[in-house]
C-alpha cells in the first residue's frame, strides 16, 4: 500500500502518526474550549463504528447519497467522463465508490484514508470485485501535504469527496481544500462532492443521535483510543456523547460532556474538567446548493451540475476546474 513519505520504513511513520496524534490531543485538551480534531476517530476500531452508523435508519445520508449515485450512475459517468484517473479522499469502505467505478471505468482508482485499516479492507474487496482495475491506494492525512502517485498521460482527472466529509471542515478548511484538489486535477478536471443540505433541525437531531446509541459510541471511542495509543486514563463512564444542530451556524455539533468534575491524565500531561464542561470533536455543516456552489466558485470551481432526493435531504455537486 502507498504512504506519504513512502521511502521510509513503516514504523518511522507509524511513529510519526502517533507524534501528530499525541501532540493534536495534548494542544486540543489545553484549549479554553477543549476541542479534538474529528481525524483521529477514525482508527480500525472506529471505522467499523462509522460503517454501522452507515447502516442506521436514522442516518439518512449515506442511504441518500447511495441512492442519487445509483439514480444519476450514467449521468454523472457523462459528466466525469470514462477512463480517467479518479482519486477519492476520505474513501473508507468505498460502497458508493463502487457505482462510480462501474459507470466511469477509470483507468486508476486512487483511495486515499488516514484509517489504514479501512482503507487495507476495502481495497482487498474492491480487488476481489474488480480484478481488472488498477488500484492505488495511499494511506494518509488529506489535510496535511501528501506525496500521491503520478500518472503519466493525459487522462482526465476526477476527485471524489462522498459521504458529506466536506462538511467535518470548517468553511475556511473546506475551500483551502478545495483550492488544492483544484490544483491537483488541472485545468480539465472535475470534482464530485456529496454535501449534506440544511434541513427541518430534527431530522438532524435524530441522526446524530441514534436510538441503538452508536454514534454515542464512536464519539467514545476517540477517548479509548487515547487510552490506548497515548496512555490515557480517561473513564468513559464519566463522559457522555452530546450532539445538537447549531442553527446559526449551520452545522451538527457533537460533544463529550464530562459528568462530574473530574481530573484526567494523558501520559505526563493532567486537565481538569468542571462538570459538564465538554471537548467538541465534530463538526458537521450543512449547506444549501447555493451556498456550496459559491464556496466552490471561491476555490477555482464551477458548479455544473447538482443531484438531488426527492426530499432535498443530500447533494452530490459535479464540479468543473475554471
Ligand atoms: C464521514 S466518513 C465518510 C466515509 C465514506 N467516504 C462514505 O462516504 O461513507 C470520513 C472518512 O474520511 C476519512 N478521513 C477523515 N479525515 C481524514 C483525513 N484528514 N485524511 C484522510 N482521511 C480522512 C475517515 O477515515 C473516513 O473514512
Amino acid at each position: 500500500m502507498g504512504r506519504d513519505h513512502r521511502s521510509r520504513g513503516n514504523s518511522r511513520i507509524e511513529a510519526a502518526a502517533l507524534a501528530a496524534f499525541r501532540q493534536d490531543v495534548i494542544a486540543g485538551l489545553s484549549l479554553p474550549q477543549k476541542a479534538l480534531p474529528p481525524k483521529h476517530f477514525y482508527d480500525a476500531a472506529g471505522s467499523r463504528l462509522f460503517e454501522r452508523i452507515c447502516r442506521l435508519a436514522e442516518y439518512y445520508p449515506t442511504r441518500t447519497e447511495l441512492a442519487i449515485t445509483r439514480a444519476q450512475a450514467g449521468a454523472i459517468a457523462r459528466f466525469a467522463g470514462r477512463g480517467g484517473v479518479l482519486m477519492e479522499y476520505g474513501s473508507g469502505e468505498s460502497l458508493k465508490t463502487r457505482l462510480l467505478l462501474r459507470a466511469m471505468q477509470p483507468s486508476v482508482y486512487m483511495p486515499v484514508d488516514i484509517s489504514e485499516a479501512a482503507l487495507r479492507l476495502a481495497v482487498a474487496k474492491l480487488r476481489r470485485a474488480f480484478p481488472g482495475l488498477r488500484i492505488a491506494p495511499v494511506a494518509g492525512d488529506f489535510s496535511r501535504p501528501l506525496d500521491l502517485p503520478r500518472f503519466r498521460g493525459r487522462d482526465r482527472r476526477v476527485v471524489y469527496f462522498p459521504g458529506s466529509t466536506i462538511g467535518n471542515l470548517t468553511p475556511q478548511e473546506a475551500q483551502a481544500f478545495l483550492r488544492m484538489t483544484r490544483g491537483q486535477v488541472g485545468p480539465r478536471g472535475a470534482m464530485l462532492v456529496g454535501v449534506d443540505l440544511k434541513k427541518d433541525a430534527n431530522v438532524l437531531h435524530a441522526a446524530y443521535n441514534d436510538s441503538r446509541g452508536v454514534t454515542a459510541s464512536f464519539n467514545l471511542n476517540l477517548l479509548s483510543r487515547i487510552n490506548r495509543e497515548l496512555g490515557g486514563d480517561f473513564d468513559l463512564r464519566r463522559f457522555a456523547h452530546y450532539a445538537f444542530y447549531n442553527a446559526p451556524l449551520g452545522r451538527i455539533e457533537m460533544h463529550l460532556v464530562s459528568l462530574r468534575a473530574q481530573r484526567v491524565n494523558v501520559g505526563d500531561h493532567r486537565f481538569a474538567f468542571d462538570r459538564g464542561e465538554t471537548i467538541h470533536t465534530e463538526n458537521s455543516y450543512k449547506y444549501s446548493v447555493e451556498e456550496f456552489q459559491a464556496l466552490a466558485a471561491e476555490s477555482g470551481f464551477r458548479g455544473e451540475k447538482v443531484w438531488s432526493d426527492r426530499r432535498g435531504l443530500f447533494s452530490v455537486h459535479g464540479l468543473i476546474a475554471d
